[in-house]
């Protein structure tokens, strides 16, 4: 089948494989040009490894540290003529590139939330790997059922406390709105914290600890997201800040529990805001990145999730030094998002954008270009107009 993108609002149900693949490359070619990383990890389970930023950390740990990977990730496959999603793709061409490096990928997908899916992993890694030494925990869902309980918990992105109100965009359209979002109830607040905060991260590692599958020694990793006043209400003071507060008091819990094991470490590294599946779905925060890629490009600081990650590994994480860590003992990747002089900007555009001049004042065509991106599309050198098999069996 031909396959075009099909936006509807903040997804397109449409991905490309050859385009994903393409993408994949790309990524693959970046991290390779910054060489190999000396200290870098060797045997490395990615939770969250299909697309964003889980996906950049097991490109960085395959072709920038010749690392072992074991990714876990739930993704549609291609059903009744329809394409799979871009995360089934990008893992086969993940893997094949991979494995053509001399390289062992493995593939679970399926709930990472579950012990079953747990269990299918400490399998493998015994069977495969033996031990794993370095644990990405990068989930971005929209629900989780709880194992122990049963509960289907539904995260919401909300203010809490009062009401909020601001600008945002519909990113397909380019139509700037306003938006009032009513403040999240008690029950919504522990919802979002039960799917989006640090219980499943130490659920994971108690059992990796306990199954005897993590290397003295090994460090884990999770991500978060700070970014402007603008956002506050809805981001770091709302219900997913609330719940990246618990991944926080998670990773304290964690990091004594493997100083205690060889001297390893558990800590969260703070990304810059980009363009993923997750971030699409939040309001305002896609007006904001708009305005931030104009100003992060015009600076020469612009990054992906790609150089972000690549970054952390090389700057932070495997430069034979101890981690940088801010009053709150997180990692700052999003030093060049966060510098005064573009957030002064920032403020300044904030209040003058409308739907006229959304156009001129931020990079509403680098978003969208981005967004097509994540599914396939816009790639140079694939024939868009080609027939293509979108039924691709995982690898
Ligand atoms: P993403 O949507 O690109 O990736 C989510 C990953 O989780 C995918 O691999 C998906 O398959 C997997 N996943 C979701 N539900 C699953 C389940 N039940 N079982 C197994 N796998 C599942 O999201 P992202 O933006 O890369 O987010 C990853 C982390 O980075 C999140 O903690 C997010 O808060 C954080 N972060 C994102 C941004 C941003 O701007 N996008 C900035 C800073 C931090
Ligand atoms: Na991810």
């Amino acid at each position: 089948m031909v396959i075009k993108p099909k936006v509807r609002g903040f997804v397109c149900v449409t991905a490309h494989p050859a385009g994903c693949a393409a993408h994949i490359q790309e990524q693959i070619d970046y991290v390779k040009s910054k060489g190999l990383l000396k200290n870098g990890p060797k045997k490395v389970l990615v939770i969250g490894a299909s697309t964003g930023f889980g996906l950049s950390s097991r490109i960085t740990a395959t072709f920038g540290c010749q690392a072992d990977t074991l990714g876990i990730f739930f993704e549609r496959p291609s059903e009744e003529g329809r394409p799979a999603t871009p995360g089934w793709y990008n893992t086969i061409a993940f893997t094949n590139a991979a494995r053509a490096a001399g390289r062992y990928a493995k593939n679970i997908n399926g709930d990472a939330f579950s012990d079953d899916i747990k269990k299918q992993a400490i399998e493998a890694i015994k069977a495969d790997l033996g031990q794993v030494d370095l644990v990405v925990y990068s989930l971005a869902s929209p629900r989780r059922t709880h194992p122990k309980t049963g509960v289907v918990h539904k995260s919401c992105l909300k203010p809490v406390g009062q009401t909020y109100t601001n600008k945002t965009v519909d990113t397909d359209k380019g139509v700037v709105s306003e938006i009032t979002i009513e403040p999240a109830n008690e029950a919504e607040i522990a919802d979002t914290t039960a799917v989006m905060g640090g219980e499943d991260w130490e659920m994971w590692i108690d059992a990796l600890l306990e199954a005897n599958v993590l290397a003295p020694g090994a460090t884990t990793v999770s991500y978060s997201y700070i970014g402007p006043e603008v956002t506050w209400a809805i981001y770091k003071n709302g219900t997913i800040g609330l719940a990246k507060n618990d991944l926080e008091r998670a990773a304290k819990s964690l990091d004594a529990k493997l100083k205690a094991h060889g001297y390893g470490r558990a800590f969260i590294s703070v990304n810059k805001a980009l363009v993923t599946q997750a971030s699409s779905a939040i309001p305002v925060v896609p007006l904001y990145i708009s305005i931030l890629y104009k100003l992060m490009k015009a600076r020469g600081t612009h990054e992906g999730c790609i150089q972000q990650i690549q970054r952390l590994f090389a700057t932070e994480m495997y430069n034979g030094s101890a981690l940088n860590f801010d009053d709150a003992r997180r990692v700052r990747i999003d030093d060049l998002e966060m510098r005064p002089d573009v957030q002064e900007e920032v403020k300044k555009i904030w209040p003058q954008i409308t739907t006229e001049n959304l156009p001129s004042l931020t990079d509403i065509a680098g978003y969208r270009t981005e967004f097509l991106k994540m599914f396939g599309f816009g790639l140079p050198g694939i024939d868009y107009e080609a027939d293509i098999e979108p039924h691709v069996p995982m690898v």
